[in-house]
């Protein structure tokens, strides 16, 4: 009987295949030690990121919350958002242990054998909220981007501890408990300068009524240049609290056609405005365009949590935003749609939020 010969992953047509379909993730792909990237991650020019477009002397702002309910924090955080779109706060009140915890517990996922992680792939996920895969939308997508991920839709504590994988899930639900109290700080002021006084329980759906949680893994990359981590998009969010490690590679759309980095700050979160509180502020918060690049010599990792409205809420612009007699510029749209709307296609900048366009 011939031996049964794996086929030799250099053929690129199996490239897909193996990272894709079979699941093993760019990480499977990055430890190979390819030497060049392969024809599928190849991005097109205009998507690629090169010194001549980032701004080096730019930054978003930082901001320290120690003294959160003071008013002129609250005021640096409406003035970020509005700016900006995208901030940091240090002095949060997430201690820095369970910052560390949740990071580790993301190495130990991505670490896991292939088998163990496709154990939660599409096909084999006990179920739909939880769900390890790669890229973005590699059906899609002409370009794949160079990431893995493990995404987790948080319905309660008790789902949560017997769906998402133990390696990771003690310590990502500690994050989020954690988080709580920043995340409503921060749109308790948000809030306050769009006139909404009081987050009662249907603006706390439409604000938070839902969560979703992403470990996302960047393996070390043969030609980083030639590619993208994450391509340009904004989130579909209301807001998204991010923890990122010291590996840096973020950058946000500035003026025109340059890009900021985000640089990483010790015990920090990234905060940014998503499309959902665009929608809802009627623009006066905006969802900022950022991107990710690929990185030569390093795995990165980050933590975002998306709090997002629950995916059957009907959202658009508040009463509250439009009372003075402003237009309202988004109609009212069921959240899922809108996020259906987002995953369909591939990444590409601001384009999500046409959806919801007068
Ligand atoms: C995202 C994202 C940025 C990062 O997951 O939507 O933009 O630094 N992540 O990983
Ligand atoms: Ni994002």
């Amino acid at each position: 009987m011939d031996p049964i010969v794996a086929t030799p992953i250099s053929e690129s047509s199996n490239i897909t295949d193996f990272v894709v379909t079979n699941r093993n993730g760019v990480k499977g792909l990055s430890e190979m030690g390819l030497k060049t990237l392969p024809k599928q991650y190849i991005q097109p020019v205009e998507e690629r990121i090169t010194v001549s477009n980032i701004l080096p002397q730019e930054s978003i702002p930082i901001i320290d919350m120690s003294n959160w309910d003071e008013q002129k924090v609250s005021e640096s955080i409406c003035d970020a958002a509005e700016k900006w779109g995208f901030f940091q706060i240090i002095n949060h009140g997430v201690p820095i242990e369970v910052l560390e915890n949740v990071q580790d517990a993301t190495h130990r996922f991505f670490n896991l054998p292939a088998e163990e992680k496709r154990k939660f792939s599409k096909e084999n996920s006990p179920s739909n909220s939880v769900r390890f895969g790669t890229s973005f939308s590699p059906e899609a997508e002409k370009a794949l981007e160079w990431k893995d991920y493990l995404s987790m839709f948080y319905v309660s504590e008790d789902e949560a501890s017997a769906l998402w994988p133990s390696a990771c899930k003690d310590q990502v639900l500690e994050y989020m408990r954690r988080s709580e109290p920043v995340i409503q700080r921060l749109l308790e002021a948000l809030m306050k300068r769009i006139n909404v006084k009081e987050i009662n329980e249907t603006k706390e759906s439409l604000l938070m009524g839902s969560k979703r949680i992403n470990l996302n893994y960047y393996p070390i990359c043969p030609n980083p240049e030639l590619t993208v981590g994450i391509g340009r998009h904004s989130d579909v969010s209301t807001l998204t609290i991010l923890l990122q490690d010291d590996t840096g590679g973020l950058y946000v759309r500035g003026n025109n056609d340059s890009w900021v980095h985000v640089p990483p700050i010790s015990g920090s979160l990234v905060i940014n405005v998503g499309d959902a509180l665009q929608i809802m502020s009627n623009g006066r918060y905006k969802s900022i365009e950022h991107r990710v690049v690929a990185n030569g010599s390093k795995n990165r990792i980050s933590v975002p949590i998306f709090v997002n409205p629950r995916p059957e809420d009907m959202i658009g612009p508040f009463p509250e935003v439009l009372a003075g007699g402003e237009k309202a510029l988004y109609k009212q749209v069921l959240y899922s749609n809108y996020v259906r709307h987002f995953y369909k296609k591939p990444h590409d900048g601001k384009k999500t939020i046409e959806f919801a366009k007068i």
